[in-house]
């Protein structure tokens, strides 16, 4: 451990949703220490945010994990890890200066002992860093092991912060695998800590764009009064991955797309597209108006499962001209697995502003290209003039690209030059990358840095995460109360999911729309 005291910086100050978040000099606990969410994602993104100068330079990080090894080994690791992995690359200055800061604590999750040491080892830290006595959990381990490692937090009373600090935990995804399992763990969460110290992770919630929609919809004045029944045809959200199950089938198998992606991510956004404006900016006037959304979902019933619910799982076939396995040839994948890699549904939100506005949602792995969009289709001009003899004028379409190329691009009718009236659809265009002229931080980073701030805007409250479950456990019931397995339409891997998924557009003279 280096004995030297660290420096106080002025500390930048960062914009946040409503105000500008200060992270709180702490210490993050992760429990996962050496698993590949804190190889790929944690640690980089808090280098990247040291690297940024954002962190308060009192953090301490401890990785807590169940083989022996030393500060320098564990360091050493991370080092390798981050270099991979950070958007920015290592530089070897920053990296000596972050690693001073990070230790490894040896503990098994299930041994009492080993949290009495955590807690005599973050006294340590807590007067060696100046850390205020401030704590952040973080459960990165495999969700088996969430209620042992709070059972204990608590026991060593490592569940409040030392002299007047505070203490919170970060809960990784997957929350429950349905209601009841996800109910289970509320309950054993708030046995620890209470809610407003939980923040549940949605790292689509951190990503640039998904943030901006609130800015897009409640900062600009001409969107909202057009985001209704009478102006908008449809909505669409996609988010399509290249990648297949990469090596975490005996996650996958038993969780599926519905479960993996929609249940939460793409709820998340569509609540984002779809809320009322907040009275205020607080965390809880935002997430009191995302949970009506899903609340007012329309449920389906076992017949409504049959029409508008899509599954499907990637056969082989070619992903940029190389080929690929399919899904049951995968490692770890039964040869004769029934798990969706592929959902697309089509959702009602049963209230005055979204009546009669379909929302379409699509979601799957191994299709022909990466990304996550939501698209926003406007009604088409009425039949008169230009559009009289043909009607064939497109909709305005307002693309929000979440990922890659984040930006919002809108579709209009343009005329095009010369001597006749001929229109054509053209984009006006804003990308991130040329307007701000700097890279968007990784979703991880935003979420960390607003759990050190006591932010949880971002974060899925109690009842978002449960009524999410409690929608998706319908879809779910309906597959399972099929007598024979559920219909499971097989795709190759590299086009865009099974005919039925565009069926389901094509039955009210739509359309997906090419990313
Ligand atoms: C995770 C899912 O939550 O999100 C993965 O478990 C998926 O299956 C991933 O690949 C997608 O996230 P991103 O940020 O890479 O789009």
């Amino acid at each position: 451990m280096s004995q030297s005291e660290p420096q106080r910086q002025p500390n930048p100050l960062r914009e946040g949703i409503a105000t500008r978040n200060i992270p709180d000099a702490c210490t993050v606990v992760i429990f996962g220490a050496t698993g590949d969410l804190t190889h790929r994602k944690l640690i980089p993104a808090l280098y990247n945010i040291a690297a940024d100068g954002e962190l308060p330079p009192e953090l301490a990080v401890v990785g807590f994990a169940r083989r022996p090894k030393s500060d320098d080994e564990f360091r050493a690791e991370l080092q390798e890890a981050a270099g991979k992995y950070s958007r920015r690359g290592i530089r070897d200055e920053l990296w000596r200066s972050f690693a001073s800061s990070v230790f490894y604590h040896q503990g098994e999750f299930a041994d009492a002992d080993g949290y009495k040491r955590l807690g005599e080892r973050l006294k340590q830290l807590d007067e060696m860093r100046r850390t205020g006595g401030n704590r952040l959990f973080y459960l990165a381990a495999a969700p088996d092991q969430f209620e042992t490692i709070l059972q204990h937090l608590k026991a060593a009373g490592l569940n409040k912060g030392n002299n007047g600090g505070w203490a919170r935990v970060i809960v990784e995804k997957p929350f429950g695998t349905d209601l009841a399992s996800a109910r289970k763990l509320n309950r054993i969460v708030e046995k620890a800590f209470p809610e407003q110290d939980t923040y549940r992770i949605d790292h689509f919630l951190g990503k640039e764009t998904a943030q901006n929609i609130l800015v897009l919809r409640f900062a600009n004045a001409i969107f909202e009064p057009l985001w209704d029944t009478r102006y908008l045809d449809h909505v669409q959200i996609t988010a399509a991955e290249t990648l297949g199950v990469e090596g975490r089938a005996g996650y996958y198998e038993g969780a599926g797309a519905l479960r993996d992606m929609v249940q939460n991510h793409l709820l998340q956004l569509l609540c984002l597209v779809a809320m009322e404006p907040p009275t205020d900016l607080s965390a809880d006037s935002i997430r009191d108006e995302k949970v009506k959304v899903v609340r007012s979902l329309r449920r389906l019933s076992r017949e409504d499962v049959d029409v508008d619910v899509v599954r499907g799982q990637y056969s082989e076939g070619a992903i940029a001209g190389k080929p690929v396995p399919g899904y049951r040839r995968e490692a770890n994948v039964k040869p004769d697995s029934q798990t969706e890699t592929f959902v697309a549904a089509r959702l009602h939100i049963d209230n005055w502003r979204w009546a009669d506005v379909p929302i379409y949602m699509r979601v799957g792995k191994r299709l022909p290209k990466s990304g996550t969009e939501i698209s926003i289709h406007f009604k088409k001009a009425p039949p008169v003039l230009f559009n009289k003899e043909s009607d064939a004028l497109d909709h305005n379409v307002l693309v929000i690209r979440i990922q890659p190329d984040e930006g919002i691009s809108l579709r209009m009718q343009a005329k095009v030059p010369g001597t006749s009236f001929r229109i054509e659809p053209v984009k006006m265009d804003f990308h991130y990358g040329t307007s701000f002229g700097k890279a968007s931080p990784e979703a991880y980073e935003r979420l960390l840095l607003d759990a050190m701030s006591g932010d949880a805007t971002l974060f899925a409250r109690r009842d978002e995460v449960e009524q999410a479950w409690a929608f998706v456990d319908a879809i779910e019931e309906a597959w399972k109360s099929d007598k024979e397995a559920p219909a499971l339409f097989e795709y190759p891997a590299g086009s865009w999911g099974p005919d039925e998924a565009d069926d389901l557009l094509a039955r009210d003279g739509r359309s997906w729309r090419r990313l």
